[in-house]
């Protein structure tokens, strides 16, 4: 019988190195060390064996025992060793499901912003910034707007204080005309310490100020307490109307495809002079014909307001345009109704 041991040693080891995958492997480990396998006979065999033998065959067959079995878990851990780069269990490439499904976008409204502000960079204009929280001096006084206009009216207005109370009542501003007092203001303050600037400017101002107004409306398809404008301004020597035009124009064109016109139709702001309200005719769909919608105001920035910020109106020129943001999305978007930008219905703001 030890004979026969020392021969299952030889052939085990052998047949174990030949055994290349887990199948293989395990048909090994089935025909050695399971329940009927070759250690089971052996161990059978060793009962009927004459009392004096048995010690030293049991102790062979522990050895042979123990040697298979750490054998075999070796081979174990080499094939899957070697089986490991083959590829992993788990694809990581593999995109997830859920978050996939989870993720957000910008509202169109923050978009509809981001681009603007991106076509008017291209031609120049810098983003500038101002206060929600404004006083009258910046929404009205400096803007030409004089104390009887209808446009003063706290019905018409977010005071924040009472304007027969306060000489500088704070209030939420109406419009972002507001941020171009204050640019002009700060640019006017720069330049009181630059010897190389002249009628109160160092250079030109080519700006674009985006953002929040207010206005106590009642709230329909077309109108909302609060909503955004898109204001510019430029000035330098020179300007004329002509600018203002081809830069509209140019802005239309770039925003809403080569198709797209402006008109400018005579109108009145007291901070402009010649003032004008613009249309742009842009196609919302391919298969519909070209339209003009009102859009905003616009014209030569008046030369009182160019004095109220401390610039020369003989030397510097400029025009400003103004226009609601809202208005525009709504344009290119074929939106109908002016709330569902504020609604955040999920199945809205999914569509666009
Ligand atoms: N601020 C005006 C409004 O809210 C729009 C506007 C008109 C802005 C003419 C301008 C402008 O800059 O020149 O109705």
């Amino acid at each position: 019988m030890l004979a026969e041991i020392e021969q299952v040693q030889s052939t085990a080891a052998a047949e174990l190195q030949a055994a290349s995958d887990p199948a293989a492997l395990e048909a090994w480990r089935i025909a050695y060390l399971g329940s009927s396998g070759r250690l089971k006979s052996f161990m059978e065999g060793l009962k009927s064996l004459p009392k004096e033998q048995k010690p030293a065959v049991g102790q062979r067959l522990n050895a042979l025992k123990k040697s298979l079995e750490e054998a075999y878990r070796a081979r174990q851990a080499e094939l899957g060793a070697s089986r490991a780069p083959a590829g992993p269990a788990i694809d990581v490439t593999e995109p997830g499901l859920l978050h996939a499904e989870a993720l957000g976008r910008r509202h169109i409204l923050t978009r509809v912003r981001e681009e603007l502000v991106e076509v008017f960079a291209r031609m120049g204009f810098e983003v500038a910034q101002g206060p929600e929280l404004e006083d009258d001096e910046h929404n009205f006084v400096k803007l030409n707007i004089p104390a009887d206009h209808p446009a003063r009216d706290p019905i018409d207005n977010f005071y924040v204080d009472d304007p027969r109370e306060h000489d500088r009542p704070r209030m939420l501003r109406s419009q972002t005309s507001t941020v171009q007092i204050r640019v002009m203001e700060a640019a006017a303050a720069v330049a009181a310490s630059d010897p190389a600037a002249f009628g109160g400017l160092a250079g030109p101002i080519k700006i674009v100020a985006p953002g929040r107004v207010y206005r106590p409306d009642a709230v329909d398809a077309t109108h909302s307490f609060m909503f955004h404008q898109l204001e510019g301004l430029y000035i330098d020597r020179g300007v004329t109307m002509a600018d203002l035009k081809s830069t509209l124009l140019h802005f239309a064109r770039a925003y809403f495809g080569p198709d797209a016109q402006v008109r400018l139709r005579p109108s009145y702001f007291p901070f402009t002079e010649p003032s004008a309200e613009f249309d742009m005719m842009i196609r919302l769909r391919p298969d519909q014909p070209a339209r003009w919608i009102e859009l905003g105001g616009c014209g030569m920035v008046d030369p009182a307001v160019l004095e109220a910020c401390g610039i020369d109106p003989e030397i510097w020129t400029g025009f400003a345009f103004g226009f609601g943001i809202e208005r525009l999305a709504m344009g290119k978007y074929g939106i109908p109704d002016i709330r569902m930008l504020f609604e955040n219905d999920l199945r809205f703001l999914r569509q666009l």
